[in-house]
């Protein structure tokens, strides 16, 4: 029978920080039965979803209809916006299943995320001008049709319309929420002539599936562990019950499922004082419990407050340490976020039997500086905890969609994946492979049937492809 994954055994140190390091690894561990639990819940969470509108779990049509079959070519643009950075990517489908990118990259400063939407779509749009001059495609005949990525929730009525149901992962802009992100965009482009037609509006988890299946047909499922998390799926029209959108030229759709948000209601998933803490501090208090539980944006916070907690407790730089002024020692990482998951990546992948790297890091970063080994042993830890729980949850999810659309063996399936999480995070991906073990037992060799891939730029080329679908829907349409 699967077991749980041991992080336990003792770490060197005192009877008391033994205890507590004991206590913290109990209360992230997830069973296997409690992972069952999870997954279970998922799925009735996920029908609901597909049945009624104003569901935790939102199962979000997207609109784009049909499969692509890797021979679609062209230039297209892509925007892509939700996550640390804001890209503007050209994209040349290539007509054999290959393409080629050229981006450009540029920050989202805090200000800009929570300031007025209006600043941040001209924003946009001047990186976007910027862009077209730099590759010398400001003067194009044609308008260029380009595909957004704007990850978050929005519930679309067309391939580019939607309103925006709520900000997450910590963008907060005024005048956004209840509008169509695509209008506000175009609005700015053509305020500033800058000659493109917002073409798609795409998710960045529906993107990513799209690109993955550019090259690997046999994607259904795409993911995103980054920032924050969200999965989309093929799904069939008939099992959307509360589909009113009309008729479509396809039996199938893609889902934005927006689960980030799943369990909202806290009803199984299994929140620690610590994820309170976070959730109640964050800008969206109450919303997307499990993304919190999951996604970059967040572990490292969690580890955070495991850490606070111990110093709190004098378990971590203590009197028992001897020479620390703890005053002066934790003024970094009393900062709110101070701590990132990046690195608990670098602690996680450091092998050294005296942990220097982490130490390194922890002395760069947040100014700790000497700390002895058996605190670093403890810190990692509580990183490989934070980060074990954050992998099996995401695994749940992916088992649940499995499940859902009933992917057997036999058949199995590709999943792109997109996000830093997945890309750096040492051991995430193999975190997950647990999981889908423990989840998904008629998989016997799940790596070779439920094949988890990395989807580079998966959201940005996934949003380039979309705006690909909707020419050709348009031209399907007028002819
Ligand atoms: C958040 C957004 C979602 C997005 C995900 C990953 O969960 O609500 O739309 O896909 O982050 O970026």
């Amino acid at each position: 029978a699967p077991k749980a994954i041991p992080l336990s055994g003792p770490i060197g140190g005192t009877p008391e920080q033994e205890d507590y390091l004991e206590k913290v690894v109990k209360e992230f561990t997830i069973t296997p039965n409690y992972l069952e639990k999870i997954c279970a819940r998922f799925m009735s969470e996920m029908t609901k979803g597909l049945d009624n509108e104003g569901q935790t779990l939102a199962m979000i049509p997207s609109y784009v209809e049909g499969r692509l079959t890797g021979q679609e070519k062209g230039h297209f643009l892509a925007l892509d916006l939700g996550g640390t950075n804001l890209r503007v990517v050209l994209v040349t489908l290539e007509g054999d299943g290959k393409y080629k990118t050229k981006s450009s990259k540029s920050r989202v400063t805090d200000e800009l995320k929570t300031g007025p939407m209006r600043d941040l779509c001209d924003y946009i749009a001047d990186c976007v001008d910027e862009f077209l001059i730099e590759e010398g495609l400001s003067n194009a005949e044609t308008t260029l049709f380009l595909g957004y990525t704007f990850s978050f929730p929005v519930l679309q009525s067309r391939i580019n319309r939607g309103l925006l149901k709520s900000w997450t992962k910590g963008f907060n802009c005024s005048g956004a929420v209840g509008k169509d992100p695509v209008m506000l965009l175009q609005d700015s482009l053509l305020r500033k002539n800058v000659p493109i037609k917002v073409a798609a509006l795409v998710n960045d988890a529906v993107g990513t599936l799209l690109s993955n299946a550019y090259q690997k047909p046999e994607t259904s499922v795409g993911l995103i562990l980054g920032t924050g998390s969200n999965g989309g799926y093929i799904e069939k029209m008939e099992r959307i019950g509360k589909w009113k959108g009309g008729e479509t030229t396809s039996d199938e759709m893609i889902i934005n499922m927006e689960f980030g948000a799943f369990d909202n209601e806290r009803v199984v998933l299994p929140v620690t004082q610590y994820d309170n803490k976070v959730d109640r501090l964050s800008i969206n208090p109450h919303c997307q419990i499990y993304e919190k539980m999951i996604s970059g944006m967040y572990l490292g916070e969690v580890t955070r407050n495991v850490l606070l907690d111990m110093i709190d407790r004098e378990l971590l730089f203590g009197p028992d340490n001897g020479n620390y002024d703890l005053k002066a020692f934790s003024t970094e990482l009393s900062g709110h976020y101070a701590f990132e998951t990046s690195h608990m990546s670098t602690i996680e992948a450091d092998g050294s039997p005296d942990l220097t790297r982490t130490k390194e890091v922890l002395d760069l970063n947040l100014n700790l500086r000497d700390i002895n080994t058996v605190e670093s042993k403890i810190i990692k830890r509580v990183c490989e905890v934070v980060g074990t729980r954050a992998a099996h949850l995401a695994g749940a999810a992916i088992a649940g969609i499995v499940r859902h659309c009933e992917i057997s063996p036999e058949e199995g399936t590709d999943v792109g994946i997109d996000g830093s999480l997945y890309e750096f995070y040492p051991s995430f991906e193999d975190r997950i492979y647990e999981a889908l073990a423990i989840l998904l037992p008629d998989h016997k060799d799940v790596r070779k049937t439920v094949r988890l891939g990395l989807a580079k730029d998966g959201s940005g080329v996934g949003a380039a492809l979309t705006a690909c679908v909707a020419a050709q829907m348009e031209s399907r349409k007028k002819g």
